[in-house]
C-alpha cells in the first residue's frame, strides 16, 4: 500500500487547467457582478490566485476525508463582524482534531481582511478553511507535512427578504445529528456529509430547512443553523452537549436577550417544545436571526414572527451594521 501511494504521489503533476476551461460562476456567491472585479482572488497559502487558477490537490485530506476545519465569516459595511470570535473557535476546533494552523491568529486577521480588500468588497461572506494539507491515500494525518489555508470572499445572498417578514417552515429529519462521541459537532470540521444528508431531506419535503436531533431524540440543531424557542416571554436553547455548535449568532443572541432583560435557558428541547412554543427562530451567519413559523406542518404561534424574535432581528441587524473590525482602517 505504501508503496502505491508512494508512486503515485511521486508521479503528481499539478494540473493546470486550459485556456477554455475558464466558466462563468454558476453561483452568485462571487464577488463580479456587484463590483465590477472579473475575477476573484483567492487566497491559498500566503498567495492570491485568480478562481480559475485556485487549485487545491486531489491529494489534500481535505478532500479524501474531510480531514479539515473551516469558519464562515460575514463582513457588513466595511467591518468584519465578530472576527476574533470566529478564529477563535477556529484555533479550538484545530486542537480539537490535532491540527496545527500554520500561522498566527494575527497574520490569519491580516490574510482575511488582504482577501477581503483585493475583492473590493464592503458586505459578504468569507469562507475560511484549513485542510490536513497532501498526504498519501492512506487517512493517517502523519502523513500530511503541510496544512494549507484557503480564503474565499464573496457575495452572499442566503434567503430571500421575504422570508425575513414572513418566516421559514423546517421539518425534522430522520438523519441524526452526529454523536458527539463519534464526531464531535462542536468542532466546524470539512465533514459535512451528516448536514447534507439533512438538508436532503428538507429539499425532498420541500421545506425551508431540516430541524436534527440527536441520539437522545431531543433538538439539536439545523443543518447550519442554532434553534431558539420562546414561551411565555423566556428563550430556550439547546446546550452544547446535545450536539449543537457553540454558534456565534447563537452567542449573540444571550448578548441581546441580556440587554432586553430576557431569561435564556440552555435547556433539553423535543419537537414538541417546537410545537407548541409561541415563537421561534434560527441562528446562523449566513442566514443571521430568520423566524420560523411551521414546523412539520404545524403553525408555531400564530403562524407569524413573533415579538421578540423581531425585536432581537432589529438589534442584531443594527449590531452589524455598527461593530466589526475595519477592513479598509
Ligand atoms: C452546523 C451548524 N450549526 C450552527 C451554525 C451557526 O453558527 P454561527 O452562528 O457561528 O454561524 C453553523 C454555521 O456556522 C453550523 O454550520
Amino acid at each position: 500500500m505504501k508503496t502505491t501511494d508512494a508512486t503515485v504521489l511521486d508521479k503528481l503533476k499539478t494540473h493546470e487547467p486550459a485556456a477554455d476551461a475558464l466558466v462563468e460562476p454558476a453561483i452568485e456567491s462571487r464577488p463580479r457582478a456587484a463590483t465590477g472585479v472579473k475575477e476573484a482572488k483567492i487566497y491559498i497559502d500566503g498567495k492570491f490566485y485568480s478562481e480559475a487558477s485556485a487549485k487545491v490537490s486531489v491529494f489534500d485530506h481535505g478532500l479524501l476525508y474531510g480531514d479539515g476545519i473551516f469558519e464562515g465569516i460575514r463582513f457588513y459595511n466595511g467591518r468584519v463582524f465578530r472576527l476574533e470570535e470566529h478564529l477563535s473557535r477556529l484555533w479550538d476546533s484545530a486542537r480539537s482534531i490535532c491540527l496545527e494552523i500554520p500561522m498566527t491568529v494575527r497574520d490569519m486577521t491580516e490574510a482575511v481582511l488582504e482577501t477581503i480588500r483585493q475583492n473590493h468588497l464592503r458586505d459578504g461572506y468569507i469562507r475560511l478553511l484549513v485542510t490536513r494539507g497532501i498526504g498519501n491515500l492512506g487517512l493517517n494525518p502523519m502523513q500530511c507535512k503541510c496544512p494549507s489555508v484557503i480564503i474565499i470572499a464573496a457575495m452572499i445572498a442566503l434567503y430571500h427578504e421575504s422570508f425575513y417578514r414572513k418566516g421559514l417552515t423546517i421539518v425534522t429529519c430522520a438523519t441524526r445529528r452526529s454523536n458527539p462521541a463519534a464526531l464531535n459537532p462542536a468542532v466546524k470540521s470539512l465533514n459535512y456529509l451528516n448536514n447534507v444528508m439533512a438538508r436532503i431531506e428538507a429539499n425532498l419535503a420541500n421545506a425551508d430547512e431540516a430541524l436534527m436531533l440527536n441520539d437522545a431524540g431531543n433538538v439539536a440543531e439545523c443543518t447550519a443553523d442554532n434553534v431558539f424557542v420562546i414561551k411565555r416571554g423566556q428563550i430556550f436553547t439547546p446546550p452544547i452537549t446535545a450536539g449543537a455548535l457553540r454558534g456565534i449568532t447563537r452567542g449573540i443572541v444571550f448578548e441581546i436577550a441580556a440587554e432586553l432583560g430576557i431569561k435564556v435557558l440552555e435547556t433539553d428541547i423535543t419537537r414538541h417544545d417546537i410545537f407548541v412554543a409561541d415563537e421561534c427562530f434560527l441562528t446562523g451567519t449566513a442566514a443571521e436571526i430568520i423566524p420560523v413559523v411551521k414546523a412539520d406542518g404545524r403553525l408555531i404561534g400564530n403562524g407569524k414572527p413573533g415579538p421578540i424574535t423581531t425585536r432581537t432581528m432589529a438589534r442584531f441587524r443594527q449590531m452589524t451594521r455598527e461593530t466589526g473590525t475595519p477592513i479598509f482602517a
